[in-house]
This record gives C-alpha cells, structure tokens and sequence, in this order.
C-alpha cells in the first residue's frame, strides 16, 4: 500500500518554506505575535488598503456581490471587465487588453497559447516561474540565456531557423531589481523576425514618472512584435493580471488560452478596486512619493551588499541558506519584516535579503532598517 507520510522526499531544515500566517496593517505586519514594519510586500504604492480603493470595491460587492460565479465564456463576463480592458490599454498605449484571473495564470495561459512543439523560445534565466511553466506547457523547444546577456541571446536567435521564434524576458525582474533593456530586446526581435513578451509585473506603478512601466520608458507601448504582461496585484493593490497587445493578437488569445476559457472570472469587486488604483496611479503623488523613497534608500546603502537595481526592489545578496535565514531573524528582531529568499526562486548560493520600498513607507521607517542593516 502506498505510504502518504513518505511521499515527498524530505526537505533540508534550511529548504523547508513556511506558511506564516501573518496578518498586515497598513504598514505593519504582525507575525507570529510579533508587529513588524513590512518590507516585504509588493504593494509598492500602498494602494492595497487605500481608503479610495477599499471604498470602491466595497461598493462593488453591495451592487455585484463576492464572486463572479463562473468563467467570462459562460456567464461571468461583466461589462466593468470590458471598460478596464479599454481604461488599461488606453492608458498604456496598446490597442487591445485582456484580463485574466492571476499573473500566474496569465503567463502560463499566454505562452501555451502562442507557443507549440514547432516554436522556439528565447527565456532569460532568471525569468519568473510563470513564465518558465508557461513555456514548458506549451511544448515549445526553449533556449535560455544568461541573465541580460544579450551576446548570448543573438548567438542563439542567429543559428536559429524556426518560424515561430518568441523572446520572454521579466521586465523588472522579481528577485533582483534590475531591468530588461526593452528596446534592445526588440531590435534583436525584428533583426531575427521573433516576438516579445515582456512580464512588468514589478515595472507597472512604479517605474517612469507616469507608472506605465519598462515598455512605456522606452516608447515601446503598441509596438507590433511586444505583448506585455503584468499584474493587478502589486503596484495597483488588487489581484488579477492584463496582457497587452494588437488587436488581432488579444482576439487570438481569447480564441485559445485555456486559464481564459476554463477559470473564474475575476469579481468585479476586485476590478474595481483596481480601477481605483489607476485613477489614483495617474494623479503621479505616490509614484513621486516611492521614488523618493528609493534614492533615500540608495543614498544611505553604500556600503551594503546591493544587487544593482533602481527599483523599489532592493535586494541583499548574502549566499547561504543559512545566513540569509539568520539575517532575515536578525531583523525580525530588530523590528523589521523583509523575507529571506532561497533556491529554488534564486540560484544556488545567492540566498539573499529582498527589501520592497513602498510609497507609503515613511523616512524614519526606512532609516531605522537601513540602521539595522549596516548594524547586521
Ligand atoms: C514577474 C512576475 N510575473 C508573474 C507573477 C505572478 O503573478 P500573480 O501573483 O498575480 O499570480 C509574479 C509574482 O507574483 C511576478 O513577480
């Protein structure tokens, strides 16, 4: 008879994940019993408990209810879904949008749908793991490339002959900070006649003056050959995701993504909420605001161990399980939340300290963690 309680070979003390149970307040995040100043969340601009945008989805819930109550193909479909498509690919110069129930979904719905057997994908190695599962579900044939290595990208799009040819990068890049250089991208795309799918989960609210994220910055929103990815659950304080493109692409994707077709539309509610949050990413305070607060943070690192990143992703990199695990504690004590990050999100011996700024983080919250980081 099978044994259930051996089922999945032991992990590691160090390797073991734990689900914490940790309730947030504003700021703050109580762990465990313990309340902590949260450097740990993606909710860079704060917008997840913003008064406006809990109002507006609370409203929801009293004119839609809770959930959507089944797929947008059956009956879930509501009309607010179609006003934020256009809202959000207006906003971001795409012609078309299209919403999906998670970033997670997203990706992986994506790259099944444009890929087969019969195409090859170009995936930096450090892209997330949506994008990895997404490209391994599609069956297509996929060549990775060193982080940013754009040499090395050419090389592999030179000897390639495939007709359908796709380069998948994060724009921000979740773990590390840094960027995709958009514009680079695109120009091997259309020497080596491929596509690009650019995931902004992290660039969207955040980067540029306006918030429209890595693909904005560079001019680049509406290009022929880009499909941009994002999420609703970081900078815009929600949950859900939108993919960007032609038109004709869109209308493609509606045809054929499987997490589409067979998933539960996202609730009005968090749509709504969502919508909110754009309204209020467009007045440009609070972009102002965490921008501020990344070059103070920069401004008062020297010294530390950063990985190079202007983004409100600032990671320290430490190496060992062990010691990333003991400085996250070390800060835990001091007061601080900021997670510890290990294989098998990033590479073996870079275990690191991932510090997320927020508009919302106030000069002294920051300057008490940045004491207590030189202090570690
Ligand atoms: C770059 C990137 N893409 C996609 C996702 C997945 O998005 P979601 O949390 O909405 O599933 C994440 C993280 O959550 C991410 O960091």
């Amino acid at each position: 008879m099978v044994d259930t309680s051996n089922w999945f070979d032991a992990l590691s003390e160090t390797r073991q994940r734990k689900l914490l149970a940790s309730q947030r307040e504003g700021l703050w995040i109580k762990v465990q019993g313990q309340k902590l100043l949260n450097f740990a969340s993606n909710d860079y601009l704060g917008l997840s408990t913003n008064p406006q945008v809990c109002a507006a989805a609370k409203s929801a819930i009293d004119s839609h209810g809770l959930g959507s109550g089944a797929s947008r193909l059956v009956s879930g479909d509501d009309p607010l879904l179609h006003e934020f498509e256009r809202e959000f690919a207006a906003w971001k110069g795409f012609e078309a949008c299209l919403m999906l129930g998670s970033g997670m979904l997203a990706n992986m719905g994506l790259l099944q749908a444009l890929a087969d057997r019969h195409t090859h994908i170009f995936s930096d190695k450090l892209n997330h793991a949506s994008l990895v599962d997404g490209a391994r579900l599609s069956g297509a044939k996929v060549h990775r490339y060193s982080h940013l290595d754009l040499n090395i990208l050419e090389t592999q799009l030179q000897k390639n002959t495939a007709a359908k040819r796709i380069i998948v990068s994060d724009g921000v890049f979740s773990m590390d900070g840094d960027a995709a250089d958009v514009q680079a991208l695109i120009d091997l795309a259309e020497n080596y006649d491929a596509i690009v799918v650019i995931d902004d989960a992290h660039g969207t609210g955040t980067v540029g003056v306006d918030g429209k994220g890595l693909v904005g910055q560079a001019g680049l929103a509406g290009h022929v050959r880009l499909l941009e990815v994002g999420t609703l659950g970081k900078a815009l304080g929600s949950y859900g995701a939108y993919i960007l493109g032609s038109a004709s692409m869109i209308e493609g994707l509606k045809q054929r993504m499987r997490t589409l077709i067979y998933s539960t539309a996202l609730p009005v509610c968090v749509l709504a909420g969502a919508k909110q949050a754009l309204n209020i990413i467009q007045q440009g305070d609070f972009i102002k605001k965490l921008h501020h607060n990344i070059e103070f943070f920069l401004e008062n690192t020297q010294g530390l161990r950063l990985l190079p990143s202007q983004t409100a992703i600032q990671p320290i990199l430490l190496g060992s399980d062990k010691q990333a695990l003991d400085a996250a504690q070390k800060l835990r004590e001091a007061g601080f939340f900021v997670p510890a990050i290990r294989p098998p999100t990033v590479p073996q011996g870079q275990s690191r300290l991932r510090i997320t700024l927020s508009a919302v983080h106030h000069k002294q919250d920051i300057d008490g963690l940045i004491k207590a980081l030189h202090a570690l």
